[in-house]
């Protein structure tokens, strides 16, 4: 089986596919920050916006930046109704276009593990915050089984076959990132763990969604339509079915926040 890289280029397909969980997620991690209203944010990594529409609707900000590389993504983020008070623009984690203190809060929404380098991706979330204001994100548990899409990857590393991860994976460890936060001279750091359950009408319609962008269904081209069919059904029999073949799965992130110190 072949395997495309990991790219985000159809903020329609992400909505399918990731848009719906990453919203769940985002609303128990917005809950847990329980910002003051009025704030200035930068949410790096914006990606479709899903995130930073939760922003503009939960937290009353004074102002939001969404900042991604990928086009796609942001071209869909410009379309929501509901975060058309933010601004969305190109940029990279690494080298935020930003002057310092400029934000009171840095987010990053599923994001870390596509850092190349996560701590300078942090360090410079820790730039453009103000002292005492807020760095915090939240990342898929991908080797704790919290991924959306675990239960297709488990099939296939069943079958020998290695499904690819964001080149940051381990710092999605709850370790890894209480380590880089503390390294970063964040303050005050604090980590949960979010757990969300989704309900789909069917099992189709996880399938669907599972494999809606590109990358995932990469995984499974090679496949003739009866193994496909026989790999679905394997896939199923890891889910949770109800009797009127609802499924219900669960997604896990760790999450973490710290405090910018206050200049000496
Ligand atoms: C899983 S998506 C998360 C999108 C959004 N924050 C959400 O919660 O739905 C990961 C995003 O990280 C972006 N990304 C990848 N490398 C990045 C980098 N070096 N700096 C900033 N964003 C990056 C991708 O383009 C993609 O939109």
């Amino acid at each position: 089986m072949a395997q495309q890289p990991i790219r985000f280029d159809d903020g329609e397909a992400y909505e399918r596919g990731m848009g719906g969980w990453s919203q769940l997620a985002g609303q128990v991690f917005l809950d847990w920050l329980a910002p003051s209203p009025g704030l200035r944010w930068i949410d790096v990594g914006c990606g479709n916006g899903a995130f930073t529409e939760l922003l503009v609707q939960r937290c009353a900000p004074a102002e939001v930046q969404g900042i991604d590389p990928s086009e796609g993504q942001l071209a869909f983020a410009r379309t929501r109704p509901g975060a058309q008070t933010a601004t969305f623009l190109l940029g990279d984690a690494m080298a935020l276009p930003f002057s310092e203190a400029r934000f009171d809060a840095a987010v990053m929404a599923l994001v870390i593990f596509f850092v190349p380098e996560p701590a300078k991706g942090v360090a410079e979330m820790v730039r453009v915050v103000a002292p005492g204001g807020t760095v915090a994100a939240y990342a898929w548990d991908l080797h704790g089984q919290g991924f959306p899409f675990a239960p297709i990857q488990a099939e296939l590393r069943e079958m020998g076959f290695t499904p690819q991860l964001p080149p940051s994976a381990d710092v999605s460890r709850m370790e890894a990132l209480r380590d880089t936060w503390a390294a970063a001279g964040l303050e005050a750091v604090e980590t949960r763990e979010i757990t969300v359950d989704r309900t789909f009408a069917d099992f189709e319609a996880f399938w669907a969604s599972s494999t809606a962008m590109g990358h995932m269904r990469s995984m499974l081209e090679g496949l003739t339509a009866d193994d496909l069919e026989q790999f679905k059904q394997r896939v199923k029999a890891r889910l949770s079915v109800d009797a009127s073949g609802r499924v219900t799965h669960q997604a896990r992130a760790n999450a973490i926040r710290g405090r910018v110190p206050m200049a000496s």
